[in-house]
């Protein structure tokens, strides 16, 4: 079913793109949401199904009191509450001021902290902040540039030992459209990954076609003069010591 707010979001999301702005669309439309003009966009009270589902099998996150979570482009809410209600304290941010506006009156006395925030100019206080990071459906709304950006900014959430949930619409080969949903391909999870941060799982939900992905960053730092990656071992480089203890053995072949 094509809603209302759909079609106005194609000549919005089209007019700002072409503009070189496209994030600028957003408000615009949550805005007409929160005016009667259209129906509001995103509109759901219950949180995204795909995540219901990665959620309830992971007893690792059935408890998140004393925990961080981050809920990426949180529109009205409802993933940022349901991470609260696992006990994580969670912020949810949003670049639309209305969204966010929305989110509070729609949750009033919740624990979430709502923000307007621009993920790709995210403030520093919550960067390596967060031991949960949730995305949904926010670097697929984007072309890209800027979306290898915001990929980036979304890895770069996570805390030492965090874990990221990126649920996405899956390229399933069809023609790329012109504008927002950009299905998102393999390589496009990959853009998630940093020398830190690795993709543990990639499932490929069949009905709708979907992905949701999971990462995780390691929860060691590296020593500061070891190199970043090496070959064959992209995202756990070999710790230093034991890099360390091969090279006598190798100078006494040598030697
Ligand atoms: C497709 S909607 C999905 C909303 C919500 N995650 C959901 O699943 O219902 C994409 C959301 O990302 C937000 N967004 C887009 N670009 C953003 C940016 N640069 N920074 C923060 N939020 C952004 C939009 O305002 C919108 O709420």
């Amino acid at each position: 079913m094509t809603r209302d707010w759909d079609l106005r979001a194609d000549e919005l999301s089209g007019e700002a793109i072409a503009a070189g702005q496209p994030a600028a669309w957003f408000e615009r439309l949550y805005a007409e949401g929160a005016a009667g003009a259209v129906g509001m966009p995103w509109d759901r009270d219950t949180p995204q199904p795909q995540l219901v589902d990665w959620w309830t099998p992971r007893p690792g996150f059935a408890d998140g009191r004393g925990r961080r979570a981050v809920v990426v482009g949180c529109g009205l809410g409802a993933d940022a509450e349901h991470a609260a209600s696992h006990g994580f304290e969670t912020t949810g941010f949003d670049v639309s001021a209305t969204a966010i506006d929305q989110a509070r009156q729609r949750h009033p006395g919740s624990t979430v902290d709502y923000r307007v925030i621009d993920l790709l100019d995210l403030p520093a206080d919550l960067v390596g902040r967060y031991d949960l990071v949730v995305e949904v459906f926010t670097l697929q709304a984007l072309p890209d540039p800027p979306r290898t950006r915001a990929a980036a900014a979304v890895t770069s959430l996570l805390a030492p030992g965090g874990t990221l949930v990126a649920i996405a619409f899956r390229d399933i080969g069809a023609p790329p459209p012109d504008r927002p949903p950009y299905p998102l391909t393999r390589r496009d999870l990959a853009l998630l990954e940093t020398t830190e941060v690795r993709m543990v799982q990639a499932e490929e939900v069949a009905h709708p076609a979907r992905w949701v992905a999971t990462y995780e960053r390691r929860s060691w730092l590296p020593h500061p003069w070891q190199p970043a990656a090496v070959e064959g071992c992209r995202h756990y480089p070999v710790p230093a010591r034991r890099r360390l203890r091969r090279r006598p053995a190798i100078a006494r072949r040598h030697g």
